[in-house]
């Protein structure tokens, strides 16, 4: 699904959202009904591909929980109503690149389960959003260290940046402008993950929480 650069988003007054964010928001991009909506659809799609085989969903923290919980749920309510099931495991990844606004160049691998377990593996990546592509390749190397039998990534929302790779990942819920998103577990400085809505933040809000 394509957002396209000229997309003027909703206005904020059309939904409910958190005060303490009054005046620190441009526009909403996308409801958080849409993006439910559309990672349903993306349940049954990954049901379709990898349905029968046992998978690891790792969730890329902070900012794909959100999006993880609700695939994992959608995936689960999927095997119970068909033929095809998918048994799920449910490990976490944490990756930190962000400081402010600006991608920065070293990156931190954090936590997890021992992450030689996932050896032999079907790994589904569950990830917020795809920028520059560079958070997914070092996670990519990383785990391709330890020999999963497949690696597949699901990515809420990709950038429409110049990505010199052009790495896109094999599930994606929606393709973005080139825009700084907050909201559904996204953050500014670990503000606005408890926003329900995809929204752009403004300038009052980039001074407001600037680090
Ligand atoms: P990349 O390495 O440029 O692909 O950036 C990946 C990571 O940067 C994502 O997992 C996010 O945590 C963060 N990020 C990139 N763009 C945004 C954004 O628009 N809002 C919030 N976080 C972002
Ligand atoms: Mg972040």
């Amino acid at each position: 699904m394509q957002i396209s650069d000229d997309w003027p988003g909703y206005s904020l007054d059309l939904f409910t959202y958190p005060q303490h964010y009054y005046g620190d928001l441009e526009y909403v991009l996308i409801p958080h009904g849409i993006i439910v909506d559309r990672t349903e659809r993306l349940a049954k799609d990954i049901m379709q591909d990898i349905g029968d085989n046992d998978i690891v969903v790792l969730c890329v923290l902070k900012g794909g929980y959100k999006f993880c919980a609700d695939l994992v749920e959608h995936i689960k309510n999927l095997s119970r109503n068909s033929e095809r099931f998918i048994s799920m495991k449910v490990d976490f990844v944490r990756l930190k690149s962000y400081h402010n606004d600006q991608s920065m160049q070293d990156m931190q691998i954090m936590g997890g389960d021992d992450l030689s377990k996932l050896t032999g593996k079907f790994l589904m990546f569950c990830k917020d959003i795809v920028g520059t592509g560079r958070t997914m390749k070092v996670l990519l190397n990383n785990i391709e260290n330890y020999k999963p039998k497949m690696i597949k990534v699901a990515s809420l929302l990709v950038k429409r940046t110049s990505r010199p790779d052009g790495y896109r990942p094999d599930y994606y819920g929606f393709e973005i402008p080139d825009l700084f998103v907050v909201g559904y577990a996204l953050d500014y400085n670990e503000h606005f993950r408890d926003l329900n809505h995809i929204c752009v933040i403004n300038d009052h809000g980039k001074a407001k929480y600037r680090v």
